[in-house]
């Protein structure tokens, strides 16, 4: 059953619909739109664009900026990456090498015959490395890199598609947005490539795509993805639960679980895995016990999450934890906090920035439903 409610990305059997993303993800690939994707943690950003990739069977080299620690890292990850799909790409042996010497013969590229396959591996040595130190050396090879696997995917005739997730990072290392402004240089010229950016910080992300000041301003479409309709839910366990125990599930326990989990997919899924890892037929009482105990489970992780936060940051979490707050600022919320509204104001920045919370229409809540049950066990 991990197979049907993985604890890892969903893609195959294991992906809930998402009918109506996923259709308008492949138009916008197809079509050249370059788009970001904007949710919130844990949403299934990454799910949606892997499955979008797989059941399209489409050519893609995926960047997670969360594993980059400067730029240069990203001109090595890419080339990396740009290797592999061109060794995947070229129909035969002999045109990956026209291929590769014709837009890559700076890098003076080695083909090498090793099992499985063919590995396709370029000079990396920066080719004006007294310039390292000025950066400006990292974004001509980017620009190069991307634009060169675009003309390799023109003369191809294929679809490429260039994955850049968990893409607020890029924040960390480009302070004075130069990597941004090369790669708006690289998809303004995009042919065959098609750009997806990715991420779970929506105010950043916004001010980077949004941000007239800002070099990657109004480049693409911005896709926000909502959670999963609880009719898709309701539809994709019944299935699974006849399947297993030739019956659905009662109303009584579909609406635990989605309540429980808060429609998260990662928490759906981890919930339903135990039930029917369990394999007894759950009951309300059942799917309690496995939910707390999975709380439980969580414990560790919890803990260090809050850890970094301060006192006045975890008090105004807990009373969310409680209830969803409208007047953050009102009389109520002051006097129930005992806080003052200056401090007030930095923890709830503080929490909007660190991903705990949201806000929807003035109203402010807990995102992640884990939290929640821990607070109210504990
Ligand atoms: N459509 C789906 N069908 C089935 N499971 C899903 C779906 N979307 C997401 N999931 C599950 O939820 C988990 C979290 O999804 P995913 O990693 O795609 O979210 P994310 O928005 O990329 O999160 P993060 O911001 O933390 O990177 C996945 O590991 C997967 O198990
Ligand atoms: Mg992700």
């Amino acid at each position: 059953m991990t197979d049907l409610f993985p604890r890892g990305i969903a893609k195959g059997k294991a992906f809930y619909d998402r009918t109506k993303e996923r259709k308008q993800l492949k138009k916008n690939i197809e079509n050249s739109i370059h788009t970001v994707l904007i949710a919130p943690r844990r949403y299934g950003k990454t799910s949606l664009m892997t499955q979008v990739l797989y059941e399209n069977k489409i050519d893609y080299i995926w960047i997670d900026f969360m594993t980059i620690t400067d730029r240069n890292d990203v001109r090595l990850k890419l080339l990396q990456k740009i290797s592999t799909v061109a060794v995947k790409m070229a129909p035969t042996t002999d045109k990956l090498k026209s291929l590769v010497t014709k837009y890559f013969g700076n890098l003076k590229p080695e083909l090498t015959f090793r099992l499985p396959g063919i590995e396709l591996k370029f000079n990396t040595q920066l080719s004006n490395p007294q310039a390292a130190m000025t950066n400006t050396n990292y974004h001509d090879e980017i620009i190069e890199a991307l634009i060169s696997l675009d003309n390799l995917a023109t003369e191809l005739k294929r679809r490429i598609v260039v994955v850049c997730d968990e893409f607020q990072e890029v924040l960390r290392i480009d302070h004075n947005a130069t990597l941004q402004g090369s790669l708006r240089h690289a998809v303004e010229r995009a042919q065959q490539i098609t750009y997806l950016f990715s991420g779970s910080s929506p105010q950043a992300l916004r001010c980077m795509f949004n941000g007239k000041e800002n070099p990657l301003y109004a480049l693409c479409d911005c896709f926000y993805l909502d959670k999963i309709d609880s009719v898709e839910y309701r539809d994709f366990i019944n299935q699974a639960a006849i399947e297993k125990w030739g019956a659905p599930l009662t109303e009584e326990v579909l609406n635990q679980i989605l309540s429980y989990s808060d429609r998260y997919p990662r928490y759906v899924n981890a919930l339903c895995g135990t039930i029917w890892a369990n394999g007894m037929q759950p009951t309300a009482a059942l799917v309690e016990e496995l939910w707390h105990a999975y709380v439980l489970s969580k414990k560790t992780d919890i803990t260090e999450d809050l850890s970094e936060l301060t006192l006045n940051q975890r008090r105004l979490l807990q009373r969310l934890c409680g209830n969803a707050i409208d007047e953050i600022y009102g009389k109520d919320t002051l006097a129930m906090l005992d806080m003052p509204q200056s401090s007030i104001q930095k923890a709830v920045a503080a929490l909007l920035e660190k991903g705990f919370i949201i806000e929807e229409n003035g109203v402010y809540k807990v995102l992640d439903p884990i939290l929640i049950s821990y607070f109210s066990m504990f």
